[in-house]
């Protein structure tokens, strides 16, 4: 990677997005900016504090105003971002509960899915977009997931995990239509990480097959990886961590 990257992490305070920041970290990104809702509460404050090379900025996807500061702390700092990975998500908590069925069905609950996971990393793009006009190199990617595959969709369940994230693909899709006429050399590309050990997914680990279960260093190792292929030829669409198209 080349010494001038500089990298955005939305959601990098713990699990995926700490491991992408790590990686970046290994790659020389020239400098990080790295968000979480509360950052100096966070492991990924305590494994890389800020410093010279390293800013964190306190994001919320349920308060846009909280994108549009972060997204001016940057452009003050920079006017070119080489790479943006989004990778807050919510599956379970106080508010959202995976469905199983239709009566489990709550609206707040479908609400808050989509403001987490699908208009976080759009309302980032918007905050960010000065930084990601002009023609040079970018990757804007956000982690969706498998399940949010509209074609894929055979086991049903999970209402509005999966339509945030079928969201989330069309937002980045749409996304990546606008970026060509910006940033010739723009991919905008959103990404699954396969079933990785972290808080999301423990609650589900007891399904997942044997060997199936990735470590969040080997997630990040892949997407890390998969980040370095791509090219504006793949921008629009959905790959999983080998690089695989998901159909949307
Ligand atoms: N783990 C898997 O098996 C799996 C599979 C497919 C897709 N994914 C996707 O991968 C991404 C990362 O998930 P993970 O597995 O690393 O989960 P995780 O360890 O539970 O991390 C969740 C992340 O989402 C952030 N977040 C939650 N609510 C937020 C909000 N309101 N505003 C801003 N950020 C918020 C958290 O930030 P705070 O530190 O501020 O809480 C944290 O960075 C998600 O998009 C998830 O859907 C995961």
């Amino acid at each position: 990677m080349s010494q001038l990257m500089n990298v955005v992490i939305q959601g990098a305070g713990r699990g995926i997005g700490l491991a992408m920041a790590h990686k970046a970290i290994e790659s020389d990104a020239n400098h990080l900016f790295l968000t979480a809702r509360h950052p100096a509460a966070t492991k990924g404050y305590a494994d890389l504090p800020p410093g010279p090379n390293i800013t964190w900025l306190a994001l919320d996807n349920l308060e846009p105003d909280s994108i549009e500061k972060a997204g001016e702390q940057i452009r003050s700092q920079t006017d070119k971002l080489n790479r943006v990975i989004c990778c807050s998500g919510v599956l379970k908590d106080g508010v959202i509960r995976p469905e199983k069925r239709l009566a489990d069905i709550d609206a707040e609950a479908l609400t808050y899915a989509y403001q987490v996971n699908a208009t976080g990393p759009i309302l980032l793009a918007k905050a960010l977009l000065q930084a990601l006009r002009g023609d040079h190199a970018l990757c804007f990617t956000s982690i969706s997931a498998r399940v949010g595959s509209i074609s894929d969709n055979q086991l049903g369940g999970w209402y509005a995990y999966r339509a945030s994230k079928a969201a989330q693909n069309q937002l980045m899709r749409t996304l990546s239509i606008e970026m060509a006429r910006y940033n010739p050399n723009a991919c905008v590309a959103t990404l699954h990480p396969g079933t990785v050990d972290t808080a999301l997914s423990k609650p589900f680990q007891s399904h997942v097959p044997k060997g199936g279960l990735f470590t969040v260093e080997n997630s990040a190792n892949m997407l890390w990886s998969l980040l370095n292929r791509l090219t504006p030829k793949d921008s629009g669409g959905f790959f999983a961590y080998d690089g695989k198209p998901i159909p949307y």
